[in-house]
């Protein structure tokens, strides 16, 4: 990962700025990169290339700022849909990514996790995602989770059914099912719920991502593309969350 500091590295006072009531938790929905490229008169796929530039970028405010979690939606079970070349360029591109940023990621404590169902992944993808999972796993500097092939709905469903196959065993009264077990039983289980959710490129919905987390979690959407986002956009985020009043259903 190319962990050079950028010019915007130098912006005076921008992490005083914000180290007041960081959220511990973003997830975000990296949208428009499709956008980007065609506004270029480029190839769809030069706009997730640079999109990955930009995760770079955004996890390395992450590990300055002190933000604990970072969960990105990399490619959905929907995605399936889209022209076959450029979902196979996005599975070569997550591995290639995993292939030669591993290293730097782990040099900087970072713990890596993929939320989804990875066994419908290429298997030399699924051989990197074991690899980057299993070399990270001490890692404690910012756990970077990675939505691939990930659902909402599939997430609580496949939950549901472990659920189920538990209380058929014997292992589980259904009474002891609450909040706090589904929460057990989701990709998720070991970080908190989001606390800000991030939607580039003005589409304001969530596509199936983290349905039970973002219960309680502050939206910001901006018309910024993904691949035009940066560390000023980014605190822009943080600096909108910090002004709400979060009340979780209280007065
Ligand atoms: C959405 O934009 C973007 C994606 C479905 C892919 C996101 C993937 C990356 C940024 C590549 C690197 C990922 C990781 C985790 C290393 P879109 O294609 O839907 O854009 P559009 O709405 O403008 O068409």
């Amino acid at each position: 990962m190319n962990y050079e500091p950028s010019t915007t590295t130098l912006i005076p006072n921008l992490k005083s700025k914000i180290s007041n009531r960081l959220p511990q938790h973003v997830a975000i929905i990296m949208d428009g990169n499709g956008r980007w490229a065609k506004k270029r008169g480029l190839p769809r796929i030069a706009g997730h290339r640079q999109g990955a530039e930009v995760i770079k970028e955004i996890l390395r405010c992450c590990t300055d700022w002190g933000i604990k979690v970072l969960t990105v939606y990399a490619f959905s079970t929907e995605n399936w849909g889209r022209p076959t070349a450029e979902v196979d360029f996005l599975m070569l591109l997550f591995e290639r990514l995993l292939r030669t940023e591993l290293e730097e990621m782990h040099r900087e404590k970072v713990c890596i996790r993929f939320l989804g169902e990875l066994e419908a992944l290429p298997p030399s993808l699924q051989r990197e995602m074991r690899r980057a999972m299993a070399v990270t796993a001490q890692n404690q500097a910012i756990y970077f989770n990675v939505a691939i092939n990930y659902g909402g709905r599939k997430e609580i469903v496949r939950a549901c059914r472990d659920l189920v196959e538990k209380v058929q065993q014997g292992e589980l009264l259904p009474e002891a099912i609450d909040e706090g077990l589904i929460q057990q039983f989701l990709y998720t289980k070991e970080v908190a719920d989001p606390d800000l959710l991030i939607r580039t490129s003005g589409q304001m919905r969530l596509s199936n991502f983290l349905l039970w987390q973002l219960a309680y979690t502050e939206i910001y959407f901006t018309d910024t593309l993904w691949s035009d986002f940066n560390r000023e956009e980014f605190s822009r985020a943080i600096e909108d969350y910090q002004g709400r009043d979060r009340r979780f259903g209280k007065v």
